[in-house]
């Protein structure tokens, strides 16, 4: 049966920055920007129009520490964003990234219990128990600004659960949560960690995201957010890892999404401006985004996270 890509499919996601009057293009990751609030709006009245349904958002706050308060504190960035864009599109799904590696100086995505104790291999010390306390308190204040789906990303055990229970206690049990379930330690995050500035100031991202060798670590992963009552769960990155989408699909019925990351996107980019010859930019570029979305699609995927997004959107209309 033939496969066709619908924008139904696709999720959008944009970076949003304090300040005003903001929208700058981010190094090594063309045709993606940081915007902040106003000119956020302006661009997503773009897509809009175009008919993008599903938008997720990623803070990046000029302030950072070595708790993340900004993520949770009162009229956080992403909070303020969250209502003006319900404000002016109240149909459109909002979905926002519920994380600390942005907003922490250490650049990692939970608490660090204690900074002398770095472990032999330079690993950070996460305090799970504390992070995900915290991670819940960022879901409530998204919750409360009107995000219709909060999506934790930091890998911390039982994150899924806790922001859960937090969400039903405060009367937010429509609220759906989308799993980062199935996150790797991949080398294909590079443009997302410029645009945050997130990159881990120390060690690495391996003591809380899967091995890129370990399969059923991811599959294991996917069926622990599954119970913990993941709405959606999530295989990231796509590309180098259709064998697990297509694995998770055969053995989950639950919605199930895939990240196509900012690392994958940008090889694209690179691939239409310095290798690929072929006359007419725009129907190579349309081809490969294509057959791309295509193959996410055909491992099992219901959803796809995608920087194409709007692209997409445009040839659609075509
Ligand atoms: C971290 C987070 C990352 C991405 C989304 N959320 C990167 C990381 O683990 O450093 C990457 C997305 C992309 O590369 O497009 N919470």
């Amino acid at each position: 049966m033939a496969i066709n890509i619908k924008l139904d499919d696709l999720i959008y996601p944009y970076f949003v920055v304090d300040g005003s009057g903001i929208k700058e293009e981010i190094e090594s990751f063309p045709g993606q920007f940081r915007f902040s609030i106003d000119r956020l709006i302006e661009d997503i009245g773009e897509s809009v129009k175009l008919g993008i349904g599903r938008i997720l958002l990623f803070g990046i706050p000029d302030r950072k520490d070595v708790l993340g308060a900004e993520a949770y504190k009162n009229g956080n960035l992403i909070a303020e964003t969250v209502r003006k864009i319900k404000n002016r599109f109240p149909d459109l799904v909002v979905i926002t990234d519920v994380c600390l590696c942005s907003y922490t100086t250490h650049g990692h995505c939970g608490i660090i219990s204690d900074h002398r104790l770095k472990t032999i291999d330079h690993r950070p010390n996460i305090d799970t128990k504390k992070t995900v306390e915290v991670l819940a308190k960022i879901a409530l204040t998204h919750a409360a600004a009107g995000a219709d789906w909060v999506a934790p990303s930091a890998m911390a055990k039982g994150q899924v659960l806790a922001i859960r229970k937090a969400l039903d206690a405060c009367g937010y049990k429509d609220m759906k949560i989308m799993g980062y379930s199935a996150k790797f330690a991949s080398n294909f995050y590079g443009p997302f960690r410029n645009a945050a500035a997130s990159a881990p100031k120390f060690g690495d991202r391996r003591a809380y995201q899967l091995d890129c060798s370990n399969g059923k670590a991811a599959l294991k992963e996917i069926a622990d957010d599954i119970k913990e009552g993941a709405d959606v769960v999530m295989v990231k990155p796509a590309l180098s890892y259709l064998d697990v989408i297509k694995e998770a699909r055969l053995r989950f019925s639950h919605p199930l999404a895939a990240y196509n990351v900012s690392g994958e996107y940008a090889m694209l980019k690179a691939y239409i401006k310095t290798i690929d010859h072929r006359p007419e930019t725009r129907d190579r570029e349309k081809n490969l985004v294509f057959e791309i979305l295509t193959s996410i699609k055909r491992a099992g995927a219901d959803t796809i996270i995608t920087y194409h997004a709007k692209d997409v959107a445009g040839w659609l209309k075509e």
